[in-house]
């Protein structure tokens, strides 16, 4: 039987504690976090208490764990960004292997320098790149690769984010500015640049790039709008960014959860939006809908550590980022982008990339000679049907979605966990090393680099003058 693996964690926040650490608490004969350096004094004490870490295995900063000796196996860096370079490489170089949150890093620069830090130390470095850990897309690479499509011609590709999804994360949060972030075209979809290249087995050799930011500009502001929703806008009944509609209610969520093909799931969404009291009172009998009565997670608990407190919400939307107006905030990322390729067999895919969609989620199109492969992987719903072209015959496929919260991204979470713990006992090959992953960061920056000179880019030549 052998050991767990130790794991020293940087950043106790969405992902380091709420998807990673309840893993390894699900998962003990698996892995264990035995220390942590998170500089937010409740987020730390929170991972600590939960995972029985003593404090003098508990640091203020990703800095302060690597003054002392190695203590743990593995580094899982969940910090930000704009510090997976400066933290990784120290990791590496103080012994660690690394599991590592994407983007790899922000530029292309820094992003080959952490792969050839851990490649000439013979350290393992996974990438979070989850997707490819998830039962619907390992589904879509076997039918591939099984040659049910016949010869793959073309694959559509969209990552659809939703409105408000848009608005919290790449408008009024943490990944509104390329100077604090990557390219949205990194940030967000470095994971569907990995699927394509996965699936298709093949790089990249031509790509070309479009996009802009439309929408979230202070010329789109509704007449009257002030600075902050908080501050009493006239728009507030019909604006879909309205930051209480959001937070508050909870709207998005009920919708999204209104939409949910399991009829009853549907059922209790549109109770909650159209009989918020109703609800909250049978809620009192049935506990299990307090999950949507009572509902304190994503994005709400982005806003405050005590995000069952309307009140405590309300506080961070007065003084806090995701209370501004979404037409008067400091983003420069884009909210639109599309991506044109060329694959080395002359196979084609477009990979779209939008911030309006009324719900999250990714949906794609494979075209063969033989069939064609449809695909939604969404927040309320995941399958897959298989369109022969010579017969009727076809086939559809249902995968766990978010809505049943048992299953992170589409169980992509904990099958990536399940394969860096196999990784690092050596019994498996990773599904996502850091070389691997490499390639949908350089069509990442490729296609930043197509998008900002207007110009189609080769990749070979790309590739050469890195
Ligand atoms: N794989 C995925 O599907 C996926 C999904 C969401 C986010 N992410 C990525 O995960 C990373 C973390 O995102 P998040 O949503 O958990 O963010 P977060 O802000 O919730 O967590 C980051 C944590 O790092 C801590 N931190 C700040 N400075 C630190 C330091 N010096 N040392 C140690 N910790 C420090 C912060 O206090 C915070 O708690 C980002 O890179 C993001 O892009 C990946």
């Amino acid at each position: 039987m052998s050991e767990p693996i130790r794991i020293l964690l940087f950043g106790a926040g969405e992902r380091g504690a709420r998807v990673y650490g309840e893993y390894a608490l699900k998962h003990l004969d698996e892995i264990q976090f035995v220390a942590v350096a998170e500089p937010n004094p409740i987020r730390c004490k929170k991972l600590a208490e939960a995972h029985h870490i003593p404090p003098e295995l508990q640091f203020e900063s990703w800095q302060d764990a690597l003054k002392g000796g190695k203590m743990a196996n593995a580094v899982i860096n969940a910090t930000q960004d704009e510090m997976h370079h400066e933290s990784t490489i120290p990791a590496l170089q103080a012994g660690y292997d690394v599991l590592l949150e994407k983007p790899i890093a922000t530029t292309l620069s820094e992003t080959l320098h952490i792969i050839q830090t851990a490649e000439d130390l013979g350290r393992l470095l996974m990438v979070a790149h989850v997707l490819r850990y998830t039962g619907l897309f390992q589904k879509v690479k076997q039918i591939i690769d099984s040659g049910r499509l016949g010869q793959i011609i073309n694959i559509s590709h969209s990552e659809n984010v939703s409105y408000f999804h848009m608005a919290h994360s790449y408008v009024r949060g943490d990944w509104r500015s390329i100077r604090d972030s990557a390219p949205m075209i990194i940030a967000k979809c470095c994971h569907d640049l990995d699927l394509l290249y996965w699936f298709l087995g093949e790089k990249c050799i031509q790509l070309s790039s479009m996009g802009n930011l439309r929408h979230f500009r202070p010329e789109n502001a509704p007449p009257g709008a002030p600075m902050r929703c908080t501050d009493g806008c006239p728009a507030a009944e019909e604006c879909p960014f309205f930051a209480p509609r959001i937070y508050i209610e909870n709207y998005p969520i009920k919708a999204a959860v209104s939409k949910a093909p399991n009829p009853l799931i549907s059922m209790i969404g549109k109770l909650s939006l159209e009989h918020a009291q109703l609800l909250k009172n049978i809620s009192k009998v049935f506990p299990t809908l307090k999950i949507l009565t009572e509902y304190s997670g994503w994005p709400r608990n982005y806003l405050t550590e005590q995000p069952k407190s309307d009140q405590a919400v309300m506080n961070a939307l007065r003084v806090g980022p995701y209370g501004r107006c979404v037409y008067h905030c400091d983003n420069d990322v884009v909210d639109h982008q599309v991506v044109n390729m060329t694959f080395e067999s002359g196979i084609t895919a477009t990979l779209t990339m939008h911030g309006h969609g009324f719900e999250g989620g990714r949906t794609l199109r494979v075209d063969g000679s033989r069939a064609t492969l449809l695909g939604k992987f969404s927040y309320s719903e995941a399958w897959l049907e298989v369109h022969d072209h010579a017969s009727l015959n076809g086939e559809r496929f249902t995968f766990p979605s978010e809505v049943n919260q048992t299953a992170g991204h589409g169980g992509g979470d904990a099958g990536l966990m399940a394969s860096f713990v196999k990784a690092m006992r050596g019994e498996v090959e990773p599904l996502t090393s850091a070389r691997d992953s490499l390639e949908s960061h350089l069509m990442g920056f490729a296609a930043e680099a197509s998008r900002l000179g207007n110009q189609t880019v080769a990749m070979d030549k790309f590739r050469t003058n890195l």
